[in-house]
């Protein structure tokens, strides 16, 4: 049985108004499929569009032309469907680490025993078992951002939407969260878009990987990854896929989207 895209963008285009009143185009003519149970990351220059890309498919914002279909329905809002997780850890500080899982699952009135049980795996999921009562101000920024991640993950997403999520974490606890992230999308079959300024998280996470031209926005290269998971950043081969999406990166943002894009499969 063919499996069609669970995310679809036709010719999609999104343009605001700043404070003047003036048009600023963000990206323009945007058409991409991603299949289920992939994980793209995206990377360009600053103000090339991602967020605004994220936001829309988070049903946040509205698009400005084309299409955009989730399991090919029109997107009229945000869904259960879709998580997001930001730099920013979304929890709530009056609430303890339990109390912030249970949120969504309370929200959709789920019975106190599946409750609990759900919460306590996913407690364990993101290694955080033994720190269910504590509070966020008493959790590390890498523990705050794993919470956060269980907090969206309970709901059961299939589609989880990432904006430079481990920007903010030193270097190890982004290495430990970045394999976290590659083994619970594997486990759960996540489709995953994760935006980054980093090419080597790119390259790390990524099953493809979409390069974006300076703003308007628009999809420079779209870059596949088959080295296997989990993968080593030391490996001759992924020091090889770095220099090349480096590569693409410069080239890109030396570019606006009002160049025709090449898909290019490095
Ligand atoms: N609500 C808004 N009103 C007006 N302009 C906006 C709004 N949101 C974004 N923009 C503009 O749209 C463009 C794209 O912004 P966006 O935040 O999507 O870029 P980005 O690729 O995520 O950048 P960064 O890498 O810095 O996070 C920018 O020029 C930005 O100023
Ligand atoms: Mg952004």
């Amino acid at each position: 049985m063919s499996d069609p895209s669970i995310i679809s963008c036709d010719r999609l285009g999104k343009t605001y108004l700043d404070n003047s009143g003036r048009e600023v185009v963000a990206f323009e003519d945007i058409s991409l499929e991603i299949a289920r149970g992939d994980f793209v990351t995206v990377i360009g220059p600053s103000g090339c569009g991602k967020t605004s890309l994220l936001f829309m498919l988070a049903g946040f914002e509205s698009k400005t032309s084309g299409a955009m279909l989730i399991e090919g329905e029109p997107i009229k809002g945000p869904g259960a469907d879709r998580a997001v997780v930001f730099q920013e850890y979304a929890l709530f500080p009056w609430l303890n680490l339990r109390r912030n899982i249970e949120y969504g699952p309370r929200e959709k009135a789920m019975p106190r025993d599946e409750m609990r049980r759900k919460v306590d795996e996913m407690l364990d999921v993101v290694g955080l078992a033994s720190a269910a009562e504590r509070y966020p101000h008493e959790l590390s920024a890498g523990m705050r951002q794993r919470a956060a991640l269980a907090r969206v993950l309970v709901n059961e997403p299939k589609i989880l939407l990432m904006d430079e999520p481990f920007a903010a974490l030193d270097a190890q606890t982004r290495l430990s969260l970045q394999r976290e992230l590659s083994r619970l999308s594997q486990e759960l079959a996540l489709t995953v878009m994760f935006i980054t300024h980093s090419v080597e998280e790119a390259v790390l996470l990524g099953d493809r990987i979409l390069v974006m031209t300076a703003r308007p926005g628009q999809i420079y290269a779209d870059v596949a990854v088959n080295l296997p998971k989990p993968r080593d950043p030391t490996a001759h081969e992924f020091s090889d896929r770095r220099r090349d999406v480096e590569d693409l990166l410069k080239r890109a943002s030396a570019q606006t989207g009002e160049t025709i894009s090449i898909p290019i499969i490095v």
